[in-house]
């Protein structure tokens, strides 16, 4: 005999919430055989009532009066899936101190706001899950903050954001521009109208703070690491990387080094033959590095209704059978006393690649690589194709790519490298600067 239903509200039936009342209401039998007792929607709150919604759920339980979930003590878990924010954030306050606990798929919110909304789920007792703030339908949360548990993880590679993973795909394997692949992702709606957030870092960002913060108990803003996007790439970077044996990938990346935690997200150079070189399309993947399983390998799709949906309704699951409240408490008890401390973004090493467009004229190499030399960054290789043949305009330099291919330097080495380099009236503006994976 199977328990009494758990009743729950959907706050927020869009794209996602869609999904979750969809698996709910098309699997009954499933969620009770998982969760030992079926999983009532009692309430989906939205703004417009009028709206047609893709799911059949019965008379009364739409509704755009949050208080109907507040007021009502049999609805025990809500899941917050209105995006944004604000009121995202009182919205989860005021469940919380209704006594509800709370599953969201916002990250935004947890990046934002996770303090003071972790803070009050403990103050009333209730529990946060948020599976799906991270890497969509890859259960990621659970892999870090249970599966690997018996591991130290000294390290992690991810492909976090499924937009800016697009675009590079298309422009590698369709030789797209940057501007048309972004228009394509914004029309097969990958792609925000405004999908700044996506394609300069941010996302992966704020991704890569929740994970590190479960990984590692260190709490690190985003404002604390390096952070660019994919948004000053060019067709030629990924042709320059393609011939050097790289696909170009926006890697959110987090290790140990010498006991401290090196962090960035930023365009890499990867191996073609390495799994994250061929994650392609709106996919996201992570490689976990754990101290006593070694490397363990997930990819999935990032985003879109149903696999978030999955990663959600699993969350509901968990906190069913009152697994999820288990994970939140032992949260606790890694936390501040287990915090590694971040190495300063100076002193953060990688290989580089860099592409200057230098004057074809003598001396000019020489300049470059002395630059480099007295900054104590030793060369890989360096390349530079030949000028086309073109008649040449009197008074005007001929400018050619110069492909510089470093070992390991620090960013501080790096930085007053490219000082100097920007001085040098031979090299171009517009160099671009991209670290290479291990
Ligand atoms: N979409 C994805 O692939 C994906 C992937 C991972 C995580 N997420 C996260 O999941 C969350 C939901 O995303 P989504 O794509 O499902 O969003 P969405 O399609 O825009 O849906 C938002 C829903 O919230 C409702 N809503 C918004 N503001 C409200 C308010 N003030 N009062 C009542 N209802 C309100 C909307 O009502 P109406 O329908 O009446 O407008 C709508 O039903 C976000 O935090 C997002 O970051 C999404």
């Amino acid at each position: 005999m199977s328990l009494p239903a758990l009743n729950l509200a959907i706050v927020g039936l869009g794209n996602v919430g869609t999904g979750v009342a969809r698996i709910l209401t098309e699997h009954p039998e499933r969620i009770v055989r998982r969760a030992g007792r079926p999983v009532a929607i009692k309430k989906a709150v939205v703004r417009d009532l009028t709206k047609p919604r893709d799911v059949q759920l019965p008379a009364g339980v739409l509704t755009a009066d949050l208080d109907s979930v507040i007021k009502d003590p049999e609805i025990t878990v809500a899941v917050e899936l209105m995006g944004g924010l604000h009121p995202a954030r009182e919205v989860v306050l005021a469940l919380l101190a209704a006594g509800k606990d709370v599953v969201t798929a916002n990250k935004a919110l947890l990046h934002e706001y996770g303090d003071e909304i972790f803070a009050a789920a403990r103050e009333h007792g209730r529990t946060i899950a948020f599976e799906a703030a991270v890497a969509g339908g890859i259960p990621i949360i659970a892999a870090v903050g249970q599966s690997m548990s018996a591991n130290q993880i000294v390290g992690l590679q991810a492909i976090l954001n499924g937009t800016s993973n697009y675009i590079l795909s298309e422009m590698l394997l369709h030789q797209k521009s940057y501007q048309s692949a972004l228009s394509q992702a914004q029309a097969l709606g990958y792609a925000e109208a405004d999908p700044s957030l996506d394609v300069n870092g941010t996302d992966a960002a704020q991704k890569l703070g929740i994970l590190v913060q479960l990984a590692f108990g260190t709490k690190v803003p985003t404002a604390a690491f390096h952070v660019s996007g994919i948004d000053k790439l060019e067709q030629t970077d990924i042709q320059q990387a393609t011939a050097l044996g790289y696909a170009i990938k926006l890697l959110a990346t987090a290790k140990l080094v010498d006991g401290k935690l090196q962090m960035s997200v930023r365009p890499t150079l990867v191996r073609k033959d390495r799994p994250l070189a061929q994650t392609h399309g709106p996919f996201n993947a992570v490689l976990l590095d754990g101290d006593v399983v070694g490397s363990v390998w997930y990819s999935g799709r990032g985003a879109g209704q149903l696999p978030t949906a999955s990663a959600v309704t699993a969350d509901i699951i968990d906190l069913a059978i009152g697994r999820a409240q288990l994970t939140f408490k032992q949260l606790d008890l890694w936390g501040e006393s287990s915090a590694v401390p971040v190495l300063p973004e100076s002193e953060t090493y990688s290989r580089y690649f860099m592409r200057l467009i230098v004057e074809d004229r003598p001396h000019v190499m020489a300049d470059v690589t002395d630059i480099l030399g007295r900054n104590n960054i030793s060369l890989s290789s360096v390349i530079q194709p030949e000028a086309p043949e073109v008649e040449a305009t009197a008074g005007v330099a001929q400018v050619v790519p110069l492909i510089i291919m470093t070992h390991r330097a620090t960013t501080g080495q790096i930085a007053s490298a490219d000082a100097e380099l920007a001085k040098l009236s031979t090299v171009r503006p517009g160099r671009v600067l991209l670290a290479v994976a291990d």
